[in-house]
Protein backbone atom coordinates (compact mmCIF):
# COMPACT_ATOMS: atom_id res chain seq x y z
CA UNK A 1 0.00 0.00 0.00
CA UNK A 2 1.42 3.17 -0.63
CA UNK A 3 1.41 6.38 1.65
CA UNK A 4 -1.97 7.92 1.25
CA UNK A 5 -2.06 11.80 1.92
CA UNK A 6 -4.10 12.90 5.09
CA UNK A 7 -5.25 16.11 4.49
CA UNK A 8 -3.74 18.41 7.53
CA UNK A 9 -6.21 20.32 9.80
CA UNK A 10 -6.18 23.87 9.12
CA UNK A 11 -4.39 25.87 12.04
CA UNK A 12 -4.92 29.36 13.16
CA UNK A 13 -1.98 30.57 10.33
CA UNK A 14 -4.80 29.25 7.61
CA UNK A 15 -7.38 31.72 8.89
CA UNK A 16 -5.83 34.98 6.84
CA UNK A 17 -6.68 38.12 6.20
CA UNK A 18 -6.33 38.79 2.99
CA UNK A 19 -8.09 36.95 -0.27
CA UNK A 20 -11.08 34.67 0.18
CA UNK A 21 -13.27 35.13 2.67
CA UNK A 22 -13.50 32.36 5.98
CA UNK A 23 -16.32 30.01 5.83
CA UNK A 24 -17.38 29.39 9.33
CA UNK A 25 -20.02 27.34 10.69
CA UNK A 26 -21.42 26.04 14.18
CA UNK A 27 -21.23 22.54 14.43
CA UNK A 28 -22.16 20.50 18.44
CA UNK A 29 -22.18 17.13 17.29
CA UNK A 30 -20.25 14.43 15.77
CA UNK A 31 -22.83 13.75 12.78
CA UNK A 32 -22.99 17.21 11.61
CA UNK A 33 -19.06 17.97 11.65
CA UNK A 34 -18.70 15.10 9.55
CA UNK A 35 -20.42 16.74 6.96
CA UNK A 36 -19.62 20.23 7.09
CA UNK A 37 -15.74 18.94 7.74
CA UNK A 38 -14.70 19.59 4.03
CA UNK A 39 -16.42 22.59 3.65
CA UNK A 40 -15.18 25.11 5.92
CA UNK A 41 -12.36 26.28 6.71
CA UNK A 42 -13.49 26.78 10.84
CA UNK A 43 -16.10 25.00 12.94
CA UNK A 44 -16.91 27.07 15.66
CA UNK A 45 -18.36 24.72 18.61
CA UNK A 46 -20.62 27.96 20.05
CA UNK A 47 -22.00 28.45 23.18
CA UNK A 48 -25.15 28.58 21.08
CA UNK A 49 -25.26 24.71 21.52
CA UNK A 50 -27.48 26.11 24.80
CA UNK A 51 -30.22 27.53 23.10
CA UNK A 52 -30.34 25.35 19.74
CA UNK A 53 -29.42 22.07 21.47
CA UNK A 54 -30.50 22.19 25.10
CA UNK A 55 -33.50 24.73 24.64
CA UNK A 56 -31.86 27.02 26.68
CA UNK A 57 -33.44 30.61 26.60
CA UNK A 58 -29.86 32.01 26.29
CA UNK A 59 -26.31 30.87 26.58
CA UNK A 60 -25.83 31.64 30.39
CA UNK A 61 -26.45 28.31 31.49
CA UNK A 62 -23.56 26.17 29.88
CA UNK A 63 -20.74 24.96 31.45
CA UNK A 64 -17.30 23.60 31.00
CA UNK A 65 -18.18 19.99 31.38
CA UNK A 66 -20.76 20.54 28.07
CA UNK A 67 -18.28 22.70 25.59
CA UNK A 68 -15.97 19.91 26.43
CA UNK A 69 -17.79 16.68 25.47
CA UNK A 70 -19.68 18.62 22.39
CA UNK A 71 -16.10 20.20 21.61
CA UNK A 72 -14.22 16.70 21.58
CA UNK A 73 -17.27 15.30 19.23
CA UNK A 74 -16.55 17.55 16.32
CA UNK A 75 -12.99 17.12 16.58
CA UNK A 76 -12.83 13.60 16.77
CA UNK A 77 -15.55 13.86 13.72
CA UNK A 78 -13.27 16.00 11.67
CA UNK A 79 -9.70 15.94 10.13
CA UNK A 80 -9.60 19.48 8.48
CA UNK A 81 -11.03 22.27 9.72
CA UNK A 82 -10.33 24.27 12.61
CA UNK A 83 -12.20 23.79 15.58
CA UNK A 84 -12.95 26.80 18.31
CA UNK A 85 -14.32 26.13 21.33
CA UNK A 86 -16.09 28.69 23.20
CA UNK A 87 -15.36 29.74 26.45
CA UNK A 88 -18.50 29.44 28.41
CA UNK A 89 -20.00 32.26 30.49
CA UNK A 90 -18.61 32.43 34.07
CA UNK A 91 -15.18 30.14 32.78
CA UNK A 92 -13.16 33.66 32.47
CA UNK A 93 -14.16 36.74 33.15
CA UNK A 94 -13.04 36.32 36.83
CA UNK A 95 -9.39 36.79 35.90
CA UNK A 96 -6.76 35.84 33.61
CA UNK A 97 -5.30 32.89 35.47
CA UNK A 98 -8.93 31.26 35.63
CA UNK A 99 -9.08 31.89 32.15
CA UNK A 100 -5.71 29.80 31.73
CA UNK A 101 -6.70 26.93 33.39
CA UNK A 102 -10.18 26.55 31.96
CA UNK A 103 -8.96 27.23 28.38
CA UNK A 104 -6.07 24.43 29.00
CA UNK A 105 -8.53 22.20 30.22
CA UNK A 106 -10.61 22.60 26.74
CA UNK A 107 -8.06 22.58 24.44
CA UNK A 108 -6.36 19.66 26.32
CA UNK A 109 -9.75 17.74 26.55
CA UNK A 110 -11.23 18.66 23.18
CA UNK A 111 -8.36 18.32 20.97
CA UNK A 112 -9.64 22.23 19.32
CA UNK A 113 -7.27 24.44 18.32
CA UNK A 114 -8.31 27.62 19.40
CA UNK A 115 -10.60 28.90 21.91
CA UNK A 116 -13.01 31.80 21.34
CA UNK A 117 -14.78 34.04 24.49
CA UNK A 118 -16.95 37.38 24.46
CA UNK A 119 -15.46 40.78 25.72
CA UNK A 120 -13.88 44.36 24.42
CA UNK A 121 -10.88 45.84 26.28
CA UNK A 122 -12.29 44.47 29.17
CA UNK A 123 -11.10 40.78 28.29
CA UNK A 124 -7.73 42.57 26.07
CA UNK A 125 -5.49 41.73 29.04
CA UNK A 126 -7.09 37.65 29.84
CA UNK A 127 -6.50 37.17 25.87
CA UNK A 128 -2.82 38.34 25.78
CA UNK A 129 -2.49 36.25 29.20
CA UNK A 130 -3.85 33.42 27.29
CA UNK A 131 -1.85 33.85 23.92
CA UNK A 132 1.39 34.37 25.89
CA UNK A 133 0.57 31.21 27.44
CA UNK A 134 0.58 29.16 24.08
CA UNK A 135 -3.41 29.34 24.03
CA UNK A 136 -4.78 30.96 20.41
CA UNK A 137 -8.03 33.05 21.20
CA UNK A 138 -10.66 34.38 18.89
CA UNK A 139 -12.02 37.25 20.48
CA UNK A 140 -15.96 38.23 19.73
CA UNK A 141 -17.53 41.88 19.91
CA UNK A 142 -20.29 44.28 18.96
CA UNK A 143 -23.42 41.97 19.75
CA UNK A 144 -22.15 39.38 22.83
CA UNK A 145 -24.59 37.17 24.13
CA UNK A 146 -23.53 36.17 27.28
CA UNK A 147 -23.87 39.64 28.05
CA UNK A 148 -27.82 39.56 27.04
CA UNK A 149 -28.63 41.00 31.18
CA UNK A 150 -26.63 43.93 31.05
CA UNK A 151 -27.32 44.59 27.33
CA UNK A 152 -30.99 44.39 28.32
CA UNK A 153 -31.73 41.97 25.39
CA UNK A 154 -29.79 40.39 22.34
CA UNK A 155 -29.54 44.41 20.85
CA UNK A 156 -27.82 45.15 17.47
CA UNK A 157 -25.42 47.43 18.62
CA UNK A 158 -23.50 50.57 16.51
CA UNK A 159 -26.63 52.38 16.16
CA UNK A 160 -25.31 55.61 17.88
CA UNK A 161 -21.67 57.30 17.38
CA UNK A 162 -20.83 55.80 21.54
CA UNK A 163 -22.23 52.78 20.43
CA UNK A 164 -19.90 52.70 17.74
CA UNK A 165 -16.92 54.01 18.96
CA UNK A 166 -17.18 51.60 21.97
CA UNK A 167 -17.31 48.37 19.07
CA UNK A 168 -13.77 50.10 17.00
CA UNK A 169 -12.32 50.25 20.23
CA UNK A 170 -12.93 46.92 21.94
CA UNK A 171 -12.38 45.00 18.49
CA UNK A 172 -8.75 46.80 18.09
CA UNK A 173 -7.92 46.37 21.99
CA UNK A 174 -8.93 42.55 21.15
CA UNK A 175 -6.76 42.46 18.03
CA UNK A 176 -3.41 44.11 19.52
CA UNK A 177 -3.96 41.65 22.63
CA UNK A 178 -3.06 38.74 20.28
CA UNK A 179 -6.19 37.13 19.19
CA UNK A 180 -6.14 35.64 15.92
CA UNK A 181 -9.56 36.47 14.67
CA UNK A 182 -12.29 38.33 16.11
CA UNK A 183 -16.09 37.77 15.43
CA UNK A 184 -18.37 40.83 15.02
CA UNK A 185 -21.66 40.09 15.97
CA UNK A 186 -24.92 42.15 15.10
CA UNK A 187 -23.43 45.57 14.48
CA UNK A 188 -24.70 48.06 11.69
CA UNK A 189 -23.37 47.38 8.45
CA UNK A 190 -21.29 50.81 8.10
CA UNK A 191 -19.61 50.32 11.53
CA UNK A 192 -18.86 46.49 11.04
CA UNK A 193 -16.97 47.55 7.75
CA UNK A 194 -15.45 50.47 9.07
CA UNK A 195 -13.93 47.77 11.73
CA UNK A 196 -13.88 45.14 9.01
CA UNK A 197 -11.07 47.27 7.50
CA UNK A 198 -9.44 48.82 9.76
CA UNK A 199 -8.53 45.61 12.20
CA UNK A 200 -5.54 44.13 11.64
CA UNK A 201 -6.35 40.75 12.11
CA UNK A 202 -9.74 38.97 10.46
CA UNK A 203 -12.54 39.74 11.18
CA UNK A 204 -15.65 37.00 10.93
CA UNK A 205 -18.82 38.67 10.22
CA UNK A 206 -22.68 37.48 11.69
CA UNK A 207 -24.94 40.01 11.17
CA UNK A 208 -22.10 42.43 10.65
CA UNK A 209 -20.93 43.60 6.75
CA UNK A 210 -20.17 41.73 3.53
CA UNK A 211 -16.79 43.82 3.83
CA UNK A 212 -15.84 40.84 6.66
CA UNK A 213 -12.98 38.59 6.24
CA UNK A 214 -15.07 35.79 6.74
CA UNK A 215 -18.80 35.16 7.80
CA UNK A 216 -19.92 32.51 10.23
CA UNK A 217 -23.38 31.45 10.84
CA UNK A 218 -25.48 28.73 13.36
CA UNK A 219 -25.87 26.16 11.20
CA UNK A 220 -29.23 25.27 12.35
CA UNK A 221 -30.41 28.80 11.55
CA UNK A 222 -29.09 28.52 8.04
CA UNK A 223 -30.28 24.83 7.07
CA UNK A 224 -34.01 26.04 8.54
CA UNK A 225 -33.70 23.05 11.69
CA UNK A 226 -33.69 25.73 14.65
CA UNK A 227 -37.45 27.18 14.83
CA UNK A 228 -39.58 29.44 12.37
CA UNK A 229 -38.43 32.78 13.50
CA UNK A 230 -34.80 33.24 12.25
CA UNK A 231 -32.76 36.69 12.57
CA UNK A 232 -32.66 38.75 10.35
CA UNK A 233 -29.24 38.36 8.89
CA UNK A 234 -29.81 34.15 8.07
CA UNK A 235 -29.92 32.86 4.98
CA UNK A 236 -32.18 30.01 4.93
CA UNK A 237 -30.14 27.60 2.44
CA UNK A 238 -32.44 24.72 3.42
CA UNK A 239 -35.65 23.36 4.85
CA UNK A 240 -34.59 20.76 7.24
CA UNK A 241 -36.69 21.46 9.63
CA UNK A 242 -39.89 20.67 7.00
CA UNK A 243 -38.31 17.73 5.71
CA UNK A 244 -38.03 16.17 9.32
CA UNK A 245 -41.62 17.10 9.94
CA UNK A 246 -42.71 15.21 6.92
CA UNK A 247 -40.77 12.37 7.08
CA UNK A 248 -41.91 11.77 10.93
CA UNK A 249 -45.64 12.21 9.88
CA UNK A 250 -45.13 9.63 7.08
CA UNK A 251 -43.52 7.39 9.35
CA UNK A 252 -46.42 7.90 11.85
CA UNK A 253 -49.16 7.26 9.54
CA UNK A 254 -47.52 3.80 8.01
CA UNK A 255 -47.07 2.54 11.73
CA UNK A 256 -50.67 3.57 12.66
CA UNK A 257 -52.16 1.75 9.31
CA UNK A 258 -49.30 -1.21 9.77
CA UNK A 259 -47.91 -0.39 6.87
CA UNK A 260 -44.39 -0.51 8.40
CA UNK A 261 -42.46 -2.62 9.13
CA UNK A 262 -43.12 -4.56 5.60
CA UNK A 263 -42.05 -7.95 4.83
CA UNK A 264 -38.94 -6.38 3.30
CA UNK A 265 -37.97 -4.91 6.88
CA UNK A 266 -38.67 -7.99 8.82
CA UNK A 267 -35.97 -10.87 9.38
CA UNK A 268 -37.01 -13.88 7.69
CA UNK A 269 -37.06 -17.25 9.72
CA UNK A 270 -34.92 -19.89 8.78
CA UNK A 271 -36.44 -22.91 9.95
CA UNK A 272 -39.69 -21.91 11.84
CA UNK A 273 -39.65 -23.71 14.98
CA UNK A 274 -43.02 -24.47 16.27
CA UNK A 275 -43.42 -24.21 20.12
CA UNK A 276 -44.82 -27.00 22.04
O1 LIG B 1 -22.05 30.70 20.15
C1 LIG B 1 -22.04 30.90 18.93
O2 LIG B 1 -22.57 30.13 18.12
C2 LIG B 1 -21.35 32.09 18.45
C3 LIG B 1 -21.62 32.49 17.04
C4 LIG B 1 -22.98 33.03 16.92
C5 LIG B 1 -20.59 33.42 16.53
O3 LIG B 1 -20.66 32.71 19.17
Amino acid sequence: MGNVEQPRRRTIRDVSKAGVPGVWLTAYTAPMARRLDTHVDVMLVGDSLGMVVYGMPDTLGVGMDMMIAHGAAVVRASRQALVVVDMPFGSYQESPARAFRNAARIMAETGCGAVKLEGGVEMAETVRFLVQRGIPVCGHVGLMPQAVNTAGGFRTQGRDADQARKVHTDAHAIAAAGAFAVVLEGTVEPVSREIATSVPVPVIGIGASPACDGQVLVVDDMLGMFGTATPRFVRRYADMGGLVDDAVARYARDVRNRDFPGPEECFGARRQVMPG
